[in-house]
């Protein structure tokens, strides 16, 4: 069996302030060291005081979205070379909020994901149903159609990414996928990536959805899920660093 290093990301949303964000990652540093792996994905404007408060620690950082063009006449638009100034490892692309209040399409996704990783960020795809989808038996469908896209435009390179399962319900509702549910669609995924990597078996699949420091450590102990993506649980050094040690 292959051993994956988990990792457990948090993504901050538009959440934050100075003092709030210096007492968060002072709690997170102060509970290092972790056996898994640690990053936080926070709101652009932060990203330089966090780059220097996090700098040499073992906890990386990340954007919640980059554009998918490398520069130009797009207003509001942060371009990967930009992040990777600040030291981002991470960009997560296809978030459902992204896909649902900014119509992001699939191929804008994939295209996202594309811009990330030539600037040497490690995309976090997202991918997830709505709760009609899944009532609709729709599923396995919709997740494979999203993450066929950026299989498509990436080609051998999709072996680079972090894909991130977040069933729409699950999104702040806190009612989590059950751990046999999530595990179902992170094997359909697996399988899918198989089909397009050697590198599959490598690749780190998180869950995210109501993610919490009573449920994750089952959640996170299936096969195929390699830790989390955390929103309400990632705004509290405590909640976080509980649920960073259930993937120890
Ligand atoms: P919650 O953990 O608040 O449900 O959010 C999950 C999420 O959207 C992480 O990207």
């Amino acid at each position: 069996m292959t051993t994956r290093r988990k990792l457990v990301v948090g993504n901050w949303k538009m959440h934050g302030s100075h003092a709030a964000n210096a007492d968060l990652l002072q709690g997170i540093l102060a509970a290092r060291p972790f056996v898994g792996e640690v990053a936080v994905c926070v709101p652009f404007p932060y990203l330089s005081e966090v780059a220097v408060t996090l700098a040499n620690s073992s906890v990386a950082w990340g954007s919640q979205d980059v554009s998918a063009h490398a520069q130009g006449a797009y207003t509001g638009e942060v371009s990967a070379a930009m992040l990777a100034e600040f030291g981002c490892r991470y960009a997560i692309v296809g978030h459902s909020e992204r896909r649902a209040y900014h119509a992001e399409s699939d191929q804008l996704v994939a295209d996202k994901a594309k811009a990330a990783l030539a600037k040497g960020l490690t995309p976090i795809v997202c991918v997830g149903e709505t709760l009609e989808q899944r009532e609709a038996g729709e599923t396995e469908a919709v997740v494979k159609r999203q993450l066929s896209a950026v299989i498509h435009t990436l080609g051998q390179c999709i072996g680079e990414v972090v894909v991130a399962y977040e069933p729409v319900w699950a999104i702040g509702t806190g009612r989590t996928a059950s751990p046999e549910q999530a595990q179902a669609v992170h094997a359909v995924l697996r399988a899918q990536l198989a089909a397009a990597t050697p590198r599959a078996t490598e690749m780190k699949l998180l869950y995210g959805g109501s993610v919490k420091a009573d449920n994750a450590a089952v959640l996170f102990s299936q096969a195929d899920i390699d830790g989390g993506l955390i929103g309400g649980a990632a705004l509290k050094a405590a909640d976080f660093v509980a649920v960073a040690r259930a993937a120890g």
